[in-house]
């Protein structure tokens, strides 16, 4: 193992807004190999927590980290994608594919999500928390379009988008501050054939509308872009700063392969949701009501980091639901699709009678699940006159017409 690097884990832990060292956390890149050792001092605070909830409990030698590249699942949470690496690369000015996993977790700043962060020294300072003012949405969105055009970006501009811009995904977004409150804003990306902020907005509403946990919207317009806005469940504003809370993706927690989608399901989830959290029957409905949902509106992008988990002393509880979007299909061609991860008896195949079929994994008796499917396929059906009523274009509400199929099809 020639190569290391290693960085300075520290949490912020419950209640408090400065972060404490937790451990050091080494990685072998070109053996895709990572290691983590709690901090002797760290084990003796009466109210520590775990680093990663499932990969280095408390009081269990850790393992070394060996899917992923070798970064622990919490980590690779709070690590950015590939929007947050763009901008990093722009503010190195090198290209993003000479940067290592470690570069990315360490320019990581103050808006990765969760409460962990990563330093090269015991006695770096707290990151910079500014999150960028809504009021400066305009020019981050300037940035954000010169950026995806591979325009150079004013120096001034890039500084403003990459303070918010660690929380993770594929799409351009920042964070932003209003009202008290941290929002993720989500952009128009290069390249989008129909108005996504927009739909992502009526969707995520319809979700909501069907019982699902989701969490405050709002949809601005900057200039000619609508913009869609969706406060951070991980984080509290308190007069001494902003307080986070833990967050695990569903890949995290059943520590999955992000390259392996054989292993992705939903009942398997279900399963360790069971075992493993406090989680509460009504979790495991609403786990049942987002992948139904998901087959009802052609979400086949719910891949298992778009499911969340929030964690802390009580332990982890699934975190209001987000990334919910129709993938646009043309009608009466490729009717059949997958969802990301397996539903049921017929793997990934979208289908409500695929869905209902491991209901009871979800602790739901088949009349139940029934009851569930029928009440959220009555909402679906509104779809249109939902998404009339918050301005989707008809271009768009045509080019997204085929998704709702499932809805009026039934079983
Ligand atoms: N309301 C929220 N509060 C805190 N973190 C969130 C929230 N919504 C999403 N996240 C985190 O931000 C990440 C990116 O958000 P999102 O999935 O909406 O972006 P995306 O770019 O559309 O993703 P993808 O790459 O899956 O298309 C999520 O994976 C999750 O870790
Ligand atoms: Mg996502």
């Amino acid at each position: 193992m020639a190569h290391e690097l290693k960085a300075y884990v520290f949490i912020y832990l419950p209640g408090e807004t400065v972060a404490v060292p937790a451990g050091i956390f080494t990685h072998y890149p070109d053996d895709g190999i990572g290691r983590f050792a709690y901090g002797l001092r760290y084990l003796e605070r009466p109210n520590a927590l775990p680093v990663d909830p499932v990969a280095l409990q408390l009081g269990v030698t850790p393992r070394d980290a060996t899917t992923n590249g070798g970064l622990y699942g919490a980590f690779r949470d709070a690590s950015p994608d590939y929007w947050g690496r763009l901008v990093i690369a722009a503010e190195l000015k090198s290209p993003p594919e000479s940067l290592e996993e470690m570069d990315f977790l360490l320019h990581g700043n103050a808006s990765r999500v969760g409460c962990l962060d990563f330093r090269v020294s015991l006695d770096q300072g707290e990151p910079e928390s500014r999150p960028p003012a809504f009021q400066s949405l305009a020019d981050i969105l300037e940035a954000a379009t010169q950026l995806q055009q591979g325009e150079p970006v004013r120096h001034d501009l890039l500084q403003l988008l990459e303070q918010g811009t660690s929380i993770g995904g594929a799409r351009p977004k920042c964070t932003v501050e209003l009202d008290d409150a941290l929002w993720i804003a989500k952009f128009p990306a290069r390249g989008d054939t129909v108005n996504f902020p927009r739909i992502e907005y009526a969707t995520i509403l319809l979700a909501k509308a069907c019982g699902i946990t989701v969490p405050e919207l709002r949809l601005v317009t900057v200039g000619d872009k609508d913009v869609l806005l969706i406060q951070r469940f991980d984080r509290r504003k308190t007069p001494a700063g902003y307080q986070r809370f833990g967050f695990l993706s569903a890949l995290s927690l059943m520590e999955w392969d992000e390259r392996d989608r054989t292993q992705w399901s939903y009942p398997a989830l279900a399963d360790k949701m069971r075992a493993t959290t406090l989680a509460q029957p009504d979790e495991l409905n609403e786990l049942f009501r987002r992948m139904v949902f998901n087959v009802l509106c052609r979400n086949t992008d719910d891949h298992p980091r778009n499911h969340g988990f929030l964690w802390n002393k009580d332990g982890l509880s699934l975190s209001p639901a987000y990334d919910i979007v129709p993938t646009p299909a043309r009608p009466g061609i490729g009717t059949d699709f997958s969802l990301s991860m397996s539903l049921g008896y017929r793997g990934r195949e979208a289908t409500l009678a695929n869905a209902m079929s491991l209901s009871a994994r979800f602790g739901l008796p088949h009349k139940e699940a029934l009851l569930i499917v029928e009440e959220m396929r009555v909402g679906v059906k509104t779809w249109e006159e939902h998404f009339t009523s918050h301005s989707v274009s008809s271009a768009d509400t045509e080019a997204v017409r085929a998704c709702f199929m499932s809805a009026d099809a039934g079983f």
